[in-house]
């Protein structure tokens, strides 16, 4: 059953938002952590934190509020990531979040694209804490559940140390519940946003200095994390992890993440008990008009490094987009 706004008690919700819940999180991303990628991630993992694509406060004003809100109630704890920097829309935006059941707002700050540029939101804002702190403020007054920041280092020759700590001082003081940085800056002109996730140097080093020097500050860190492994490295003095790109090519790399990152013992699974689990979610989604191809490409790395992963993957690639194109293809090899 799909989640029905105004169903929710948000009360309860709110306790299941800890700060235990931004330990371990899968990154916000554009065109992939849809509600069908988060769905079949949270089969993997029940506790890990998941963020919502982002969605542009303008889209969500005038577009279709259901399209880009709804979510399945398995979902929590799941976050909404919003792109604005009008802060009555962002507010406006928290508080359909909220009303919808998410379980934290987060603001984009660090999105380098032009589109966003335009918008005047996205990373470009670094250059405005003043902005972002209004906006914050305007959330926090807006809901109960928390409002975090998803920021990177700098951006262009910005990118002293003092400015990043004015940002983060401006943006803490408006009551920012979390920040979550991206260890690297970002190139507002000149680089492509896949360029500026890859090209300017990972600096884990600054994200710690952060944290030494905004101790009461939840900091979490985000870039080029690739296992459970450096993620419990970082833990021992940071407050979270943010993975993106591996958790989406490789999702078996959360399989452990219950156990090792929050104690929870009771909940491991195999991959193909996951394919299963999957398949009535598919079944009902086919039915209501969903093509299975919006579904399954999320789980093609499922297999990833096992035997036979290549041919699965590529039966799913070849046929998922046919006409009539059902559940039966994505069984197992
Ligand atoms: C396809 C794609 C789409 C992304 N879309 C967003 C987005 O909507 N909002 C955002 O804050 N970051 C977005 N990002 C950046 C990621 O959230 C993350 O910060 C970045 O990929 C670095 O983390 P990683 O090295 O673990 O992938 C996107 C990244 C990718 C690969």
């Amino acid at each position: 059953m799909m989640y029905q706004k105004g169903r929710y008690d948000k009360s309860n919700l709110y306790k299941t938002m800890n700060k235990k819940a931004i330990k371990l999180s899968v990154a916000p991303m554009l065109d992939w952590t849809d509600r069908h990628c988060r769905y079949f991630l949270r089969l993997i993992t029940r506790h890990t934190l998941l963020y919502t694509e982002m969605v542009t406060t303008g889209a969500l004003i005038h577009g279709d509020t259901a399209r880009f809100l709804r979510f399945d109630p398995s979902e929590h704890p799941v976050a909404l990531q919003l792109g604005g920097s009008a802060p009555a829309d962002m507010a406006h935006g928290a508080r359909l979040g909220a009303d919808w059941g998410y379980d934290e707002i987060n603001m984009n700050v660090g999105c380098p694209s032009d589109r966003v540029q335009n918008g005047r939101f996205g990373a470009c804002l670094m250059a405005e804490p003043g902005t972002v702190a209004d906006c914050v403020a305007a959330m926090k007054d807006a809901v109960t559940i928390p409002v975090t920041v998803k920021t990177r280092i700098g951006i262009d020759d910005r990118d002293s140390y003092g400015e990043l700590v004015d940002f983060v001082g401006t943006v803490a003081q408006a009551g920012c519940d979390a920040l979550i940085v991206h260890a690297r800056k970002a190139w507002l002109s000149g680089l492509s946003p896949k360029e500026n996730r890859d090209v300017p140097p990972l600096r884990y080093d600054i994200v710690r200095q952060l944290k030494r020097d905004f101790p009461h500050l939840t900091i979490a860190i985000n870039g080029g994390i690739k296992s459970l492994d450096e993620a419990q490295d970082f833990l021992t003095d940071l407050d979270g992890v943010m993975i993106g790109r591996e958790a989406y090519h490789n999702p078996w790399m959360l399989a452990e993440a219950d156990r090792l990152i929050f104690g929870d013992e009771s909940s491991m699974t195999s991959r193909h008990e996951v394919l299963e689990r999957f398949r009535p979610y598919a079944e009902r989604e086919l039915a209501s008009g969903v093509p299975l191809n919006a579904m399954s490409r999320h789980l093609l790395g499922l297999f990833q490094g096992q035997p036979g992963a290549r041919a699965w993957r590529r039966r799913i690639s070849e046929r998922a987009h046919l006409p009539g194109a059902g559940v039966e293809l994505l069984a197992a090899r």
